[in-house]
């Protein structure tokens, strides 16, 4: 008998929102947040900071730095650099040695990192994906379980065209696993996935934020975004010490895959099913739900 898998999406997040209980999120924020999370694992970056104002990020940035560390404060507030910001949202702006100078990053954008701290409250796992890692990511997820909860950030507690676009195409790779049943908002999804035609990136133009950043001059952003499965890097949410959201990649290769250098995708290591917050929290499993309980003292 083939496996049974549920798929459950949320078109749009915002503070406070209901998620219903699944065994893991993945958060998808094409453009571009999730984009350029990706891509700063894929060039070697070990941790990235999502935290959901400026303020916030200025502020933990000068705390960061008090420490001895320099990480590179990056995001965007309407799709351009916030003040005093070393860089700013677009994923084609990051390079192998900015990150080899900066291993680590604080980031702060308009939907995706809220999307990603809103997950974090869940209790589930959290995993940030976009259509250069998503195969990786649901891979990585279904090691975890087989209830997969799809959050679109959308744009500004709204559905976002290419998030939903890209949920699509993971409930479709989701379904060639076995039995899949869906959420009317993942049969929605998987619908405008299938209706792409034959130029992914023509479809992702439509949307409005793809029309806002081609017109502000991010237009080589939504062609980067669109690139499918390039890259097996998984990040991954967890807690460190002071129980501030942090990603990791969890699995895969830090170098970019490139379909013209590279013949054969880079193997993916064997996922060791990882607890990120094991070191915080008990993970326990219910028949209705997952939550977590903070570790006994001893
Ligand atoms: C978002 O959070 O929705 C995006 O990061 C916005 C952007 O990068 O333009």
């Amino acid at each position: 008998m083939s496996e049974r898998f549920e798929a459950d999406l949320v078109f749009a997040c915002g503070e406070g929102n209901y998620l219903p209980a699944v065994d893991v999120w993945l958060v998808i924020d094409v453009l571009r947040a999730t984009t350029v999370i990706t891509r700063w694992f894929e060039l070697g970056g070990t941790e990235l900071y999502p935290v959901k104002t400026p303020d916030e990020a200025r502020n933990f940035v000068l705390k960061l730095r008090e420490r001895g560390s320099s990480p590179l404060l990056m995001g965007e507030v309407n799709g351009i650099p916030p003040e005093g910001f070393d860089l700013g949202n677009s994923p084609v702006e990051l390079t192998y040695e900015l990150i080899q100078s900066h291993y680590c990053g604080v980031m702060s954008t308009t939907n995706g990192t809220v999307a990603l701290n809103e997950a974090a409250l869940s209790g589930s796992p959290v995993i940030a994906v976009s259509f250069r890692n998503y195969s990786a990511c649901l891979d990585y997820a279904l090691t975890i379980g087989r209830r997969i909860g799809l959050l679109c950030s959308g744009r500004k507690r709204r559905p976002s065209w290419e998030d939903t676009i890209c949920a699509g195409a993971i409930i479709e790779a989701l379904s060639t696993k076995g039995e899949l049943a869906m959420s009317d908002s993942a049969k929605i999804a998987l619908n405008l996935w299938e209706n792409r035609g034959d130029n992914l990136l023509e479809y992702v133009k439509k949307s409005e934020h793809a029309i806002y950043l081609e017109h502000i001059g991010y237009k080589k952003d939504l062609a980067f975004a669109c690139e499918l499965d390039v890259s097996t890097v998984v990040p991954m949410l967890a807690a460190d010490k002071e129980a501030h959201t942090i990603l990791r990649s969890v699995s895969g290769n830090a170098r970019p895959y490139h379909k013209e250098t590279e013949s054969v995708k880079p193997e993916m290591k064997p996922a060791k099913r990882a607890d990120p917050f094991e070191e915080l929290l008990t993970y326990t499993k219910k028949p209705s739900e997952y939550f977590y309980v903070r570790k006994k003292e001893k």
